[in-house]
């Protein structure tokens, strides 16, 4: 990957707050360059400067460049050859369509073509070779582009703590209960007066979502289909009063004897990018922090550019047989900066050759 021309690239959902993680994150981005923002009416027809006026929330200036671009319509006429998507649920399956109908290559961070067969809910350190489904997917969808999905924010640390015990040890049980930051609630997300002094044992749709992607993620490509993982998983999630990075407990049960350190060596040992030099990419993707009271949220959450799954408190469980404590950024290694990584990924691999 030496000298190349950028590749060009829009963002749909670009004024919320994984739009926003994009725009901080692809800033100085060696391959792409951004050059298309789009979103809803409500910011169509200003600056990406006036559109967020209020409501950036990065602490950094927002790029000059990309100040004075213009916020456009979510309609599949943008001059760029692949869209990362930060769309709302709500609208993303529609508008993610029209963008692969018409030829884009779409990487998503909704939920809305997850769990859909012919859609990889790619994590490129765990399933690469679920990128084997875009063939299916154009067979079955007749599609000129394509979507490809990244997990939910709190199934991402999950999974990539997870993958290493399977591979070593394979996984029989897994409990976590989540403690999940406002901002992966969205902007302006949950009122103050909800949040502050309390903690609130709901999100919606939230525990289906983990234990379903978990499930996927690890499951193995049989044929033209994806046979998930025969782990039992049970998530408890909950919104906290922290401002970015889900903490989250969880007890394994597994299938081969181990112990204490032979976990640590398998979440050591876990690099499977390597080598691949890409520029999203943690130089590990787990961090191990051995002070009985880390990882927190505050201290942890930048780790390896935000890049990294933080775990700490290895022991034994009573219950189950192994217990940790994992933390991971929701904002860029759960959402914008696991796109991108998709991309680089498939980029490396040809996949967005004929996009360009
Ligand atoms: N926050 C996280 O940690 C996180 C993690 C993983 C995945 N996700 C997923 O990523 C997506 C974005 O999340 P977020 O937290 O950034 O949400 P957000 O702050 O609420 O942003 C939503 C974005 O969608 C746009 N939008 C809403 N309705 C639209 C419409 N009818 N047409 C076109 N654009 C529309 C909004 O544009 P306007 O500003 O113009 O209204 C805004 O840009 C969601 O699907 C979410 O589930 C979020």
């Amino acid at each position: 990957m030496n000298e190349m021309k950028k590749i060009k690239v829009g963002i749909l959902g670009a004024t919320g707050l994984v739009g926003q993680t994009f725009i901080y994150l692809l800033k100085d981005h060696p391959w792409f360059e951004i050059t298309e923002l789009a979103a809803s009416e409500r910011s169509t027809n200003k600056t990406y400067y006036e559109a967020v006026l209020g409501r950036w929330r990065w602490p950094v200036e927002i790029p000059d460049k990309i100040k004075n671009m213009e916020v456009k319509d979510c309609k599949p006429n943008l001059d760029c050859d692949i869209v990362f998507s930060a769309l709302d649920a709500s609208v993303a399956k529609e508008i993610e369509e029209d963008f692969a109908k018409s030829g884009y290559g779409v990487l998503s961070n909704a939920s809305s073509h997850r769990m859909d067969e012919d859609v990889p809910l790619l994590i490129p350190e765990i399933n690469p070779q679920h990128l084997e489904l875009l063939d299916v997917q154009k067979k079955n969808r007749k599609w000129d582009g394509f979507v490809v999905t990244n997990a939910n924010c709190t199934t991402t640390h999950l999974v990539l703590t997870l993958k290493p015990l399977n591979d070593w040890f394979v996984l029989d049980k897994v409990i976590v209960t989540s403690m999940q930051a406002l901002s992966g609630a969205g902007y302006p997300g949950v009122a103050a007066l909800d949040i502050i002094d309390n903690v609130i044992p709901f999100i919606k749709n939230e525990e289906q979502k983990v234990e379903n992607e978990t499930r996927k993620i690890l499951g193995e490509m049989k044929g033209s289909k994806i046979e998930f993982a025969n782990v039992a998983i049970s998530a408890q999630c909950n919104r906290v009063n922290v401002k970015d990075g889900h903490t989250e407990c969880v007890s394994v049960k597994l299938r081969k004897q181990a112990n204490v350190d032979d976990l640590i060596e398998a979440f050591e040992e876990f690099n499977p990018l390597k080598g691949l030099n890409l520029p999203m990419a943690p130089n590990k993707p787990i961090i191990i922090k051995n002070e009985e009271d880390r990882p927190q949220p505050k201290l942890d959450r930048e780790l390896e550019k935000g890049m990294a799954s933080v775990v700490g408190r290895i022991r034994k469980c009573n219950v189950l047989d192994f217990k940790y404590v994992v933390l991971g950024h929701n904002l860029i290694r759960g959402a914008a900066g696991a796109s991108i990584l998709n991309a680089e990924y498939m980029h490396y691999k040809g996949y967005l050759e004929e996009y360009l």
